[in-house]
């Protein structure tokens, strides 16, 4: 091994110090584990900060709920798509993680008699899609801000040990697809290290970033997508990308869908609510993927708003100045920010905006990473674990609803740390020997950004990564454009081999940590675009021009051929697929059964 590398031992790392991260390293350090935690950022700078409208759970403090009800809107949000064993396993543990995170001193919005407050939200509902419900437990309109600072400090307590602006590089695999741990950068050294445990968590959040438009921080490279792709683990549904409906036009800056839970209505440029042409029952709360198609259809066809008609509004003038100063003062500031706007006084201009990512590292709901093997599609990599938005358990499906991505990363990031203190427990878990040249895939790829002397800039290439997706993995999808697209992004990956990043005495440490973020970037880009062309049917949010509506063929639907997870492998861009889980975890569950998709 070389001697360039110094050696750190844990129990287990996890990597990420968002909610994910947060709350399996709670799991680990409050059981004794000796626990490390990387991140890019000072942890409560992660992107669940970015998280506003609330997280959801049945609590039914406002009005009547139930889990069965939220398990119905999930799996239909997710058009089919999810595995209804880990979203019964998700709606059910809600109330319980949500109660848990109020008594780590999360500062909740309260009720007149004192509950936590919840919301609506797009697609949540009562009776199984007859009415809105409020759902969405809410801290104003700064709910993922609150999250994080609790979770922060219940972590100080339990002495978990973090790594702050530590970059990770590499997963570290031995001959027998054990997981070792990982080799990481420290940011502002420029050392790298090994960090050898006996359990390996990603929690890296998102990997928006592969847009041109996103509402995603600059730090969502989508670095554990892209090091668990390198290390021979396939990606799972990565074709299926969430456009928010209401990002701040021109700047793509996330106004939460608490707005229109809250009240807000989206109007055209004739002044129509026009979801309740799209969708007459639940209108602008709607599920994402509907609203923001009918948005960018009324864009084209002429009916967008200002000069070049290429927004639509989102009107609170009619709510009150109280209401909005209580509720949500963070998008009034963001929307005089960055939109000029103060939304007491004139609606603010919204497009769809590239938001959230469905897909990621296949897992169970143990939140074990699951690769098929000898015949079984969901078999465990030892000692490697993952949850929150870079993982795939899968309960979005091909569709997210909103407030359940918090929720997601609260339930699977305390089951995956519960499951490592079971194995580590049961004494499944080991500290594996290091192979001599594990550090060596890390060596050289820094090594060449030390010597590349030509060749493309990082900021050229990741620019054209993002146009090429923004133009042919968008909203909607064309035929032509997705096969024209994956000829483009395979391009484009080439030129990523070749980046250099200029005169090193003269660059700081950041613009090596772009060309290696887009190595990451890179990787989640040819397996949505691959993914993408290869998936010829409409569902949730991937929607194409050559799979329409028809009586056999719902929404585009096809569930005799389509039924099924993606799963993309790195080494030669081949695709596999596997079943969805249509049974729920217990026995005495109904099935929730296939139908067409209407609000
Ligand atoms: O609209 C929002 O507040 C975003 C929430 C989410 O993505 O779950």
């Amino acid at each position: 091994m070389s001697n360039k590398v110094t050696k750190r031992t844990f129990d287990a790392v996890i990597v990420g110090a968002g909610g994910a991260g947060l709350r399996a390293a709670l799991q680990l350090s409050e059981a004794g584990l000796k626990t490390a935690v990387l991140s890019k950022v000072f942890p409560t700078r992660s992107h669940t900060v970015a998280a506003q409208g609330g997280v959801a759970a049945s609590l039914g403090n406002t009005t009547e709920d139930n889990w069965h009800w939220h398990m119905y809107d999930t799996v239909k949000g997710s058009d089919w798509l999810g595995d209804q064993d880990s979203i019964e396993f998700m709606v059910r543990k809600a109330n319980e993680v949500v109660v848990e995170l109020e008594h780590y001193g999360m500062p909740f919005d309260r009720t007149d008699n004192g509950k936590i407050y919840q919301r609506p939200f797009g697609g949540h509902s009562q009776n199984y899609g007859k009415s809105p419900v409020m759902r969405s437990c809410a801290a104003a309109d700064r709910t993922g801000h609150a999250m994080l600072h609790a979770l922060y400090q219940r972590n100080v307590r339990a002495h978990t040990q973090f790594f702050v602006e530590w970059m990770a590089l590499d997963l570290l695999r031995d001959a027998s697809g054990n997981v070792l741990g990982v080799t990481a950068l420290e940011l502002e050294t420029g050392e790298v290290s090994i960090f050898h445990a006996k359990a390996t968590i990603f929690a890296t959040g998102g990997s928006g970033r592969i847009y041109y438009s996103s509402t995603n921080a600059f730090i969502n490279t989508g670095d554990g997508v892209g090091m668990a792709a390198r290390a021979g683990i396939p990606l799972e549904d990565m074709e299926f990308w969430q456009f928010h409906p209401t990002g701040v036009a021109g700047a793509g800056v996330l106004i939460t869908e608490g707005v229109r839970g809250e009240g807000g209505i989206l109007r055209n440029g004739g002044g129509e609510r026009f979801m309740e042409r799209y969708a007459p029952n639940l209108k602008d709360l709607a599920s994402r993927d509907v609203v923001s198609r009918s948005m960018v259809t009324e864009i084209n066809e002429g009916r967008g708003c200002g000069p070049d008609k290429d927004h639509v509004m989102l009107d609170i003038t009619h709510l009150s100045p109280e209401v909005i100063m209580k509720r949500l003062p963070g998008i009034r500031e963001i929307s005089i920010r960055f939109a000029g706007v103060d939304p007491i006084k004139a609606p603010i201009p919204v497009v769809p905006t590239c938001h959230y990512q469905m897909g990621g590292i296949p897992t169970n709901y143990k939140g074990q990473v699951v690769v098929p093997k000898f015949g079984n599609a969901d078999t465990p990599v030892p000692g490697f674990y993952a949850a929150g938005e870079c993982a795939c358990a899968s309960v979005h499906g091909a569709n997210r609803l909103g407030t359940n991505s918090l929720l997601d990363l609260l339930v699977f990031g305390k089951a995956a740390g519960e499951s490592v203190v079971d194995d580590f427990r049961a004494g499944n878990l080991e500290l594996k020997p290091l192979p001599e040249d594990v550090a060596d895939r890390t060596l050289a790829r820094l090594d060449r950004l030390e010597t590349q002397r030509d060749g493309s800039s990082v900021n050229d290439v990741r620019l054209a990564m993002q146009r090429t997706m923004q133009k042919h993995a968008g909203v909607f999808r064309f035929k032509d454009l997705l096969k024209e697209g994956v000829e483009k992004i395979l391009k484009v990956a080439g030129d990523a081999r070749y980046t250099q990043i200029g005169d090193k005495s003269k660059v700081w440490n950041t613009a090596r940590q772009e060309a290696l973020e887009l190595d990451n970037l890179i990787e989640v880009a040819k397996a949505t675009m691959v993914s993408a062309e290869a998936r010829k049917e409409s569902r949730g949010a991937h929607v194409r021009d050559d799979a329409v509506d028809t009586p056999e063929h719902p929404n585009g639907r096809d569930d005799t051929n389509w039924l099924k997870h993606t799963l993309w492998f790195s080494a030669d861009n081949h695709l596999e697929y596997k079943p969805v889980r249509l049974k729920p975890m217990s026995s005495d569950v109904e099935p929730i059964a296939l139908a067409k998709r209407t609000y």
